[in-house]
């Protein structure tokens, strides 16, 4: 459930009409949901009660300052994958140690910053990056504490650009062969050993193959400790999926998943991690957008919008689909044109949807893309040079423009052209 809903006609973010927002920031703009959020927050926080636990937020699907914010003050960790990202969340307020630092390419100066800034752990990918984090911390007198990312071979069924549970991905360390990994670990200087982290992928939608990786995690838990590893946390990543075609799909609710995590590891008595990411910010956000043309091509229309694939790459990039409404509802009965929705850049992967069921609309109406709120602005780029649209955040009947459209001056002036041109 989320906050967009229509009233008397008119696609409202919570008790604000998205009209008025249109209205007041111009098109194309997200706007995300405070309620949404939060209530997407709690309903992982609450399906891992009765274990001790840290939900992560992963800010890579939504690192906008006041979402962290809001995040961080709901007691959500942190899970980053650049300094970037880790500043962002010490700069909205986060501590250091609750965030977690993934990825499989962090430098030594990463390393350093977060050491020195303060870190729950790292999730270390790789021998050379085990001994990088080594060094490092020896040279800082600290112990860098970190959970080894295992990779379990299990197939995410996902699609295969987000899936990276297999052993032919770049993630983690191949779980059959960990153990010496663990071991060289636990006799590092630099290095205490806190646990284990699995992630095999992105928009998940059955429980099954977390299950099977988990699986193989509480195993791998029993077996690590009679080698005499502490292992007292477990990082299961994210990775729940969201529907993104409301009329049919329902993949597995938080408390499903939380009840398969109890299942599978809560006998260990290990504080739990988990990370998600699409699930808290995805059916939270919109992107709204104009449209620009209604162009009646040969057997085929074309709803020529004002964002474009600078804004969502999602469709061109994954194949993805978001359900596009008008923010003004037709009245029940109108007859539905089949069109395909389009941006302006100069390229035919700028195509959100094809064929799609859309009811008559013309120059200036407005058109609500849903489940934008991940992987949404954070994607976005400057290609075409279309300067990045701004993000507003709603609570209430109150929004606030969270980042603002930058003019084209600010985007051309961050060039600079050398003297002997
Ligand atoms: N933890 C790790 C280590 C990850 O790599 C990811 C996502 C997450 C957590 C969060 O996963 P989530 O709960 O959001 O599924 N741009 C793609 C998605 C890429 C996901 C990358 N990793 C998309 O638009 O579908």
């Amino acid at each position: 459930m989320d906050h967009f809903l229509y009233r008397n006609g008119v696609l409202h973010a919570e008790d604000v009409p998205v009209t008025e927002i249109a209205s007041a920031v111009g098109t194309p703009f997200y706007a995300y949901s405070t309620a949404t959020l939060t209530r997407h927050f709690k309903l992982f926080d609450e399906a891992l009660d009765g274990m001790d636990h840290l939900v992560c937020f992963a800010m890579k699907s939504n690192s906008n300052m006041a979402v962290i914010k809001l995040m961080g003050e709901l007691g959500a960790g942190m899970d980053v994958v650049s300094i970037g990202e880790y500043l962002r969340a010490k700069a909205a307020g986060v501590p250091g140690d609750r965030i977690v630092f993934s990825g499989v390419g962090k430098t030594r100066d990463e390393m350093r910053v977060a050491l020195e800034g303060g870190i729950r752990q790292f999730n270390v990918e790789s021998e050379p990056e085990l001994e990088a984090l080594n060094e490092v911390a020896v040279s800082l007198g600290v112990k860098a504490p970190i959970a080894l990312r295992v990779n379990p071979d299990v197939d995410a069924k996902t699609h295969a650009k987000i899936a990276t549970g297999k052993s032919e991905n770049k993630f983690g360390i191949p779980i059959a062969t960990c153990r010496d990994v663990y071991k060289r670990a636990g006799e590092m200087a630099g290095i205490d050993v806190v646990g284990i982290d699995v992630h095999i992928g992105s928009q998940l939608t059955q429980l099954e193959p977390f299950e099977l990786a988990f699986t193989k995690v509480a195993e791998l838990t029993e077996t690590l400790r009679a080698d005499g590893h502490n292992i007292r946390r477990l990082d299961l990543g994210g990775g729940l999926g969201i529907p993104y075609e409301r009329s049919n799909e329902a993949p597995p609710l938080p408390v499903e998943y939380g009840e398969m995590v109890k299942r599978t590891v809560g006998h260990l008595g290990c504080e739990i991690e988990i990370e998600p990411g699409r699930l808290i910010s995805g059916n939270a956000g919109i992107l709204v957008s104009s449209v620009i043309y209604l162009k009646h091509g040969e057997g085929r229309d074309f709803l020529i919008v004002d964002a474009a694939m600078n804004d969502l790459v999602r469709p061109s990039m994954y194949d993805a689909h978001h359900d596009i409404i008008p923010v003004v509802e037709a009245e029940a009965g109108v007859e539905q044109t089949k069109m395909d929705i389009v941006g302006p850049v100069c390229e035919t992967g700028d195509t959100f949807a094809k064929g799609r069921d859309m009811p008559e609309l013309g120059e200036g109406d407005l058109v609500a893309f849903r489940s934008a709120g991940a992987y949404g602005a954070v994607m976005a780029s400057e290609y075409n040079s279309r300067p990045l649209i701004p993000e507003v955040l709603v609570k209430d009947d109150q929004f606030a423009v969270i980042r603002a459209r930058p003019s084209f001056e600010e985007m051309i002036n961050r060039d600079s052209i050398p003297e002997w041109i």
